[in-house]
């Protein structure tokens, strides 16, 4: 008895199928089609061997040979596809616009994210540790009247007191003189009229915001600048009320080695005034150059309300007291990050901006 022509057919499909697998190109799909499918295949040699078989043994092995061919077609089939998509992909790749001459395709830059500035950051700091201390936060205009800017704060026109401003000067009409705010300290005169109007007393404010001076920028001067404005009225306010709470302020926000201590000034609104200096951040406290070696830096101005002010907004003396201080949000920024030039918090320099990020 001879064996039947398709005693190996489970393993010659095997082998066509991994074949079928391992072509990695359609150019090679198509090439190697009529040797897997076609007349010369391995498959129709075998449909003709079948002649030589008896009737019942044809029609078996017919049957048995089908299936296979099915199988191998159906493997080719999933495989042209396959190679006909991956195809697509290459060519719509290389279809794809090259704008070489109008960027620089070569060179792709990383996308730098922008991110609030020093000054920016330095405010949300400061407003925090006052938050903390039980203040709320407040916001007044930027351009003001002469009222608000000095006259309310018991600096009448002419008063020698206007000089320590360098006015930028917005309107010098009639009935009105408008001005670009020299400080924050006129948003004082606001809060306290709306408490006023409110009925609303006590007040435990902090007020940031953007301040003008004629003045030409050096090293530690800004001709646009911020500060910060605290004003407390309530009953029973002292000046001990102030020191604890520049202290506190002091320590929160340049640390616990940093210290506070007031020296007597003059301000027209406050009385008694006092200045404020911390100890010098650079060589905290030893004496260097920057604090011309006394081992302070003057960071602010501060006092108990002038009565003049009280009453300029309608606010009992006999009943309310209260304190204000105002002091420069970037000279914060610069003694907190030794900056030797204050300038470089306006200058926008990328390199600055990335390294304060
Ligand atoms: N407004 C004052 C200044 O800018 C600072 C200050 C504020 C002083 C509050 C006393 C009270 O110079």
């Amino acid at each position: 008895m001879t064996s039947s022509p398709l005693a190996r057919l489970g393993e010659q499909t095997t082998d066509l199928l991994s074949t079928i697998g391992s072509l990695a190109t359609l150019d090679a799909l198509i090439e190697a089609e009529p040797s897997l499918t076609g007349k010369r295949s391995l498959l129709s040699t075998l449909q003709k061997s079948l002649g030589s078989l008896e009737p019942d043994d044809r029609r078996a092995a017919g049957a048995q040979l089908q299936a296979a061919r099915r199988v191998v077609e159906e493997a080719l089939s999933a495989r042209r596809s396959e190679l006909e998509r991956a195809a697509r992909v290459l060519q719509l790749e290389s279809d794809r616009l090259d704008l070489g001459d109008v960027v620089d395709s070569a060179v792709v830059h990383a996308l730098s994210v922008g991110h609030p500035g020093l000054i920016a950051t330095t405010q949300s700091q400061l407003e925090d540790v006052f938050v903390g201390m039980g203040f709320t936060v407040a916001d007044g205009p930027e351009v003001e009247s002469d009222w608000y800017n000095f006259e309310a704060l018991n600096i009448p026109p002419a008063h020698p007191a206007r000089g320590m401003w360098d006015t930028f000067y917005v309107d010098l009409g009639e009935p009105e003189t408008v001005v670009l705010r020299t400080h924050t300290s006129p948003t004082q005169i606001h809060l306290m009229e709306e408490a006023v109007a409110r009925n609303s007393l006590p007040i435990h404010s902090v007020m940031p915001g953007r301040c003008y001076r004629r003045d030409t920028p050096d090293a530690s001067h800004l001709y646009s600048f911020h500060q910060i404005e605290g004003l407390v009225v309530d009953r029973g306010i002292t000046f001990a009320d102030l020191a604890g709470v520049i202290e506190t302020f002091t320590r929160a926000y340049f640390g616990s080695d940093i210290t506070s201590r007031l020296r007597p000034a003059y301000f027209p609104f406050t009385e008694p005034s006092a200045e404020f200096e911390v100890t010098c951040t650079l060589c905290r406290g030893g004496g260097c150059r920057t604090c011309s070696f006394t081992g302070w830096l003057e960071l602010g101005g501060s006092g108990m309300l002038d009565p003049a002010v009280l009453e300029a907004v309608g606010i009992d003396g006999e009943e309310w007291s209260g304190f204000a201080f105002g002091f420069g949000i970037d000279r914060c920024a610069q003694m907190r990050h030794q900056l030797t030039d204050m300038r470089a918090l306006i200058e926008n320099d990328t390199r600055f901006l990335e390294q304060m990020s």
